[in-house]
């Protein structure tokens, strides 16, 4: 079976495949990956891209489908109780809600101006989805366990072969900037980003509840904290805040301290890596910001936490006397969320551009752990002249983190925050300090927004 699929992979990767790029998909163990595909996992031969661009028979099929959008808490009760039948209807959920939301975003870089779509990494982005559409399209339907494990292994490849979309992404738009303007480019890179965490959180989430139920015996309270698949059930978010920032403080030992207050026993329902993701990114600004501000000061003022568990929501405020957000260069919170050079001019500096290049065409990846955040920003922060000496720029604030320098931290975060229903907000008062507030349902009864 697993043969007869690969085989239908690979005759549509021959469509795909040009000159030496060679589209030999080898598939061996489970959650193995295509060593023998491209050396780097990336094509360095020109896509057929432009030749396939606008043709859209299938893809139009697709497209007029709306997504099959879930809550939070459905992904937790369908996993509770799962049992083979149950897998096997989340597989073939999965199979085909996949290529439907993969097809709306299709559908939006073909509307984009043609110019932006021959921008390096836009084409490359297009491709990869245009590939991944076409084997989920004509992937088999699950039928057994072993149908799964094959799903599954099919699954973390697509997923490893995606990982490096985001900086991808962000370069080609970076580079499309002049072309777009700030809200046309805005908003296409917030559905591209939502669409894209979407289809993640649905992967990976089968993938987990696949595994415990393949394996029959792994514990569903790994790491002392109940989960779901990928939804912890008891988030402890003082945990959380405590787990980032005592990162963060091993790394720059002479950062502020971090002190907790409110309700400090707080737990609910939420996808951890999600969660953590934008606390390490709000503290690192603040820490980062606040220590540079007051360099002359012994020990600077600690950056204060306030976790709150409201009958809705959770919220959490980060507050630092890190001298405020703004400049005369990036004036309102909507810049610092923005994509666009006209909004943010550090969007088109070389050295950002620079280490898009090589992000993108990096193969390990960027999920959205806090381990893998903390690796990313080290790497980068390591290898910039002194990583401090720009902390009060918000605009390399906004570009900190686990794709640092990159400028991609603090939109990443307020995408994060939204997209089951939640909110981020940033009120400065320059020459003292930021408060940044976060807000997740905490319910989980909102439906992935819209943009999926
Ligand atoms: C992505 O990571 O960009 C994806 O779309 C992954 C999905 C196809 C499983």
């Amino acid at each position: 079976k697993e043969r007869e699929i690969n085989e239908k992979q690979m005759e549509v990767d021959d469509i795909y495949a040009s000159g030496d790029d060679g589209a030999v998909i080898r598939r061996k163990d489970w959650l193995g990956v295509n060593r023998d595909r491209r050396s780097a996992g990336e094509s360095t031969t020109p896509s057929p891209t432009h030749r396939l661009f606008y043709q859209n028979k299938q893809l139009e099929l697709y497209a007029a489908k709306e997504a099959n959008r879930l809550t939070l808490r459905q992904l937790v009760f369908f996993g509770r109780s799962m049992d083979e039948d149950r897998l096997i209807k989340s597989a073939n959920y999965v199979r085909t809600e996949l290529p439907v939301r993969i097809s709306h975003r299709l559908r939006d870089m073909q509307k984009l101006p043609f110019i932006v779509v021959t921008q390096e990494g836009v084409a490359k982005v297009y491709d990869l989805y245009w590939t991944a559409f076409e084997k989920f399209r004509r992937y088999p339907p699950i039928n057994s366990l072993e149908d799964n494990a094959a799903f599954c292994r099919f699954l973390a490849n697509i997923l490893r072969e995606h990982s490096t979309v985001i900086p991808t992404l962000a370069l080609g738009l970076s580079l499309s900037s002049p072309h777009l303007s700030p809200d046309e480019l805005d908003s296409f890179m917030r559905r591209m980003l939502v669409s894209r965490i979407s289809r993640r959180v649905l992967a990976e989430h089968h993938i987990a509840l696949s595994e415990k139920i393949h394996s029959g015996r792994q514990s569903s309270s790994t790491q002392g904290e109940p989960h779901v698949g990928i939804i912890f059930t008891g988030l402890n978010v003082r945990r959380s805040i405590e787990k980032c920032a005592n990162l963060l403080r091993q790394r720059k030992p002479y950062w502020p301290e971090v002190q907790i207050d409110g309700h400090l026993d707080t737990t609910f329902a939420y996808i951890k890596e999600h969660l953590e993701y934008i606390l390490f990114e709000l503290l690192k600004n603040a820490m980062r910001a606040t220590s540079s501000y007051n360099r002359s000061a012994s020990s600077p003022a600690p950056v204060r936490v306030t976790i709150f568990a409201g009958t809705n929501d959770i919220g959490v405020r980060i507050s630092d006397q890190g001298g405020g957000l703004f400049d005369t260069k990036v004036k309102t919170p909507s810049d610092l969320f923005s994509f666009s050079h006209n909004r943010n001019a550090a969007r088109l500096q070389d050295s950002r551009l620079d280490t898009l290049r090589t992000l993108s065409s990096s193969p390990s990846g960027l999920r959205a752990t806090v381990g893998e955040q903390v690796d990313r920003w080290q790497q980068n922060s390591d290898s910039e002249s002194d990583s401090d000496d720009d902390a009060s720029n918000p605009e390399m604030e906004a570009g900190v983190g686990p794709h640092a320098g990159i400028g991609i931290g603090l939109p990443m975060s307020s995408i994060f925050a939204k997209y089951f229903g939640g909110s981020l907000e940033m009120v400065s008062m320059n020459g003292w300090g930021t408060d940044a507030y976060l807000r997740v349902p905490k319910l989980g009864t909102n439906l992935e927004g819209i943009e999926v």
